[in-house]
């Protein structure tokens, strides 16, 4: 969407100062400095040239991106800003739809769908997820036994994990995906869709128009993906009794205000959302913590010592040890500020609005929180590269501003799955760390960073032992 900043009422108009941006040229604007593949990465670099926001032009179409925690504390106030489906949420809604994620919050399936599903991420829900959660872990720990001595990707394997996690957690669905050397088709289908979704948003339009075979590759990965959850549902629609999850709770709740159930369309995109959703994240902070992990062998040791002691005598780690597991919990937040794995949330103003007092942001028009950055605002964190767990003991985690950490997003679209996100991570980090031994298979490597619509580490290769052994 083009900037409207003129279309402002007068007194509004008067105050506004344009917001910076780098340096581009006519018509193209930034968009030949954007490198493919490293979008994110290239914007929180440009972050420290600029106060708390800059405006990057693609193309034409302008879009401000926010990094100081005083102006996304702006932008998480509800009453003036409500999230946006722009590019690329807006071009995911060919493969999601109307599904939680991709929705318009005035969409009436967005309110009905969140109600329906929220029970499904409540505490005795998640209780309830625990033992297939165990299941699916010790055959991620398992593998890298009998691996043991071969670099392992690390990344790959985190993602068979959390994806047959959500499908059996969410729709009593196996994937199995230890069971073979290549990643489920659906997974690589995913990973096409969201690549070419990402291209979209730094290849101008009439590009991508000419690009006829990747085009039609496109739509048959997203066939194929709506096909295989098509499957999913109708194998449930034939059983006679629903399981309470989340496909049992798609399928039969009714929904407490407007009394109704949602419908076929939207129940494939709820599944396609949370297969995604569910996933992606959750697996690249898994690999995250994986690799600050070998470089920060004394918070490693911390971390061992108290799984050590809760699964002390050959116990098996129960529910109610997660909420011991305090060192391991601080851990996935420092990871998390870090690298958030969903790098970014948009949203835009109910009406026009001035923000930081100076900025004129015209109404709907698009802002983004750029959370790496937000997350290294010098403001708000000191010594921001540093991973320091202890940044999140209670007494110090009560003093972080509430905008200067949003790895979850933030208010009524915050993000559904954070518990279920935390609680599948620390139990497999849990199990990890009590049975194996792990180093670096690549020390020196450069560590890269790989970008789709989420973040994860790129060729971090680790070399497994058996504890002991
Ligand atoms: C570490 C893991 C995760 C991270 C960092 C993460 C991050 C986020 C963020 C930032 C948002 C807000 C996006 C926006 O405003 O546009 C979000 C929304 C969402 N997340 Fe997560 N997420 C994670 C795991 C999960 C899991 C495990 C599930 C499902 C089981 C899930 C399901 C969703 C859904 C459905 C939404 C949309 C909610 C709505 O708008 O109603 N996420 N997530």
């Amino acid at each position: 969407m083009q900037a409207r900043p003129f279309d402002a009422p007068a007194p509004t108009r008067a105050a506004a100062e344009p917001i910076p941006s780098p340096p581009g040229v006519p018509v193209l604007g930034n968009l030949l400095q954007l490198p493919r593949g490293r979008l994110t990465q290239h914007l929180t670099k440009l972050a420290p040239s600029f106060d708390g926001i800059f405006e990057i032009d693609f193309a034409g179409l302008r879009v401000p991106f926010v990094t100081s925690a005083t102006l996304a504390a702006e932008l998480c106030d509800e009453k003036r800003f409500r999230k946006t489906i722009k590019p690329p949420l807006s071009i995911l809604r060919a493969l999601a739809g109307d599904g939680l994620f991709t929705a318009h919050s005035d969409e009436p399936n967005w309110g009905k769908a969140h109600r329906i599903l929220v029970p499904a991420f409540a505490q005795r829900a998640r209780r309830a997820y625990f033992d297939a959660m165990l299941e699916l872990a010790g055959q991620l720990v398992d593998k890298w036994e009998r691996s043991a001595g071969a670099p392992l990707e690390v990344s790959e394997d985190m993602t068979r994990l959390t994806l047959d996690t959500i499908a059996l957690c969410g729709f009593g669905y196996r994937f199995d995906s230890f069971a073979s050397a290549q990643l489920h088709p659906f997974l690589q289908a995913m990973a096409r869709v969201l690549d070419e979704t990402m291209g979209r948003l730094t290849r101008h339009q009439w590009l991508t128009r000419l690009r006829v075979g990747a085009n039609r590759r496109y739509e048959r990965d997203i066939a194929l993906m709506h096909a295989l959850v098509d499957e999913v549902i109708r194998e449930r629609r034939g059983r006679a009794q629903q399981p309470r999850d989340l496909l049992g709770l798609m399928l039969e709740a009714v929904d407490p205000v407007t009394r109704e159930r949602l419908d076929d369309a939207n129940i494939r995109y709820q599944v396609i959302t949370f297969l995604i959703a569910g996933h992606e994240t959750t697996s690249g902070l898994l690999s995250f913590v994986l690799r600050l992990l070998t470089g920060h062998p004394e918070v490693l040791a911390r971390a061992r010592a108290e799984v050590d002691e809760v699964l002390a005598g050959g116990r098996t780690l129960q529910y109610d040890d997660l909420a011991r597991l305090e060192v391991i919990d601080r851990i996935l937040k420092e990871t998390l500020r870090l690298w958030p794995t969903a790098p970014a949330f948009a949203v835009a103003p109910f009406e026009d609005t001035l923000l930081g007092g100076r900025h004129l942001i015209a109404r709907d028009r698009r802002v983004t929180v750029l959370l790496p950055a937000l997350h290294r605002d010098p403001a708000a964190w000191k010594d921001p590269e540093r991973f320091d767990i202890d940044r999140f003991l209670p007494e110090n985690e009560a003093l972080i501003p509430s905008a200067a950490y949003k790895p979850f997003g933030n208010g009524q679209r915050s993000c559904i799955g954070r518990q279920f996100a935390i609680m599948e991570a620390k139990l497999a980090l849990a199990l990890v760390l009590h049975r194996l031994e792990f180093e670096d298979a690549d020390p020196g490597a450069a560590s890269a960073v790989r970008e789709t619509l989420t973040l994860k580490p790129e060729g971090f290769r680790l070399r497994i032992r058996r504890r002991g052994a």
